[in-house]
């Protein structure tokens, strides 16, 4: 089943990115979904170089020209349409996708196996929305 992250239009093409929490593997982490190329993509906000948050300011994950998703603490380089590695210490590596389509004007993640919400399907669980970037 879906969770819907955000509205479609909270996401301005090359702009701010949406973060939101996630257990990855059974751990609490961030993932985040911005548009870029028109397309929406998502991954988990971890550097394949050091496994950690890549964002200098939340939700800003793209160099000045747009194009790629630039870590902040040693400037590797991605390339948004698919995670991979194109610049700096990351190597060969490349970030993990999370599943993500646009539909009826919004934004909707469809959890995997290892990446899951931190809130699961009940009567009390609060709405796992994307937390506006600021
Ligand atoms: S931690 Fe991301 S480039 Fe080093």
């Amino acid at each position: 089943m879906g969770v819907v992250l955000c509205a479609s239009e909270a996401l301005e093409e090359g702009g701010k990115a949406c973060v939101f929490d996630v257990l990855a593997w059974g751990q609490p982490a961030r993932a985040f979904v911005l548009r870029v190329d028109a397309a929406v993509v998502s991954y988990l906000n971890r550097c394949v170089h050091v496994p950690t948050e890549m964002d200098w300011q939340e939700g800003q994950f793209l160099d000045g020209d747009r194009r790629f998703i630039v870590c902040s603490i040693h400037g590797a380089s991605y390339d948004p349409a698919d995670g991979r590695c194109v610049g700096g210490p990351c190597g060969r590596g490349r970030l993990t996708a999370l599943s993500v389509r646009e539909e009826g004007g919004q934004v909707t993640w469809y959890p995997s196996e290892h990446i899951r919400p931190v809130f699961e399907d009940g009567p009390d669980a609060p709405a796992p929305a994307c937390a506006p970037a600021g």
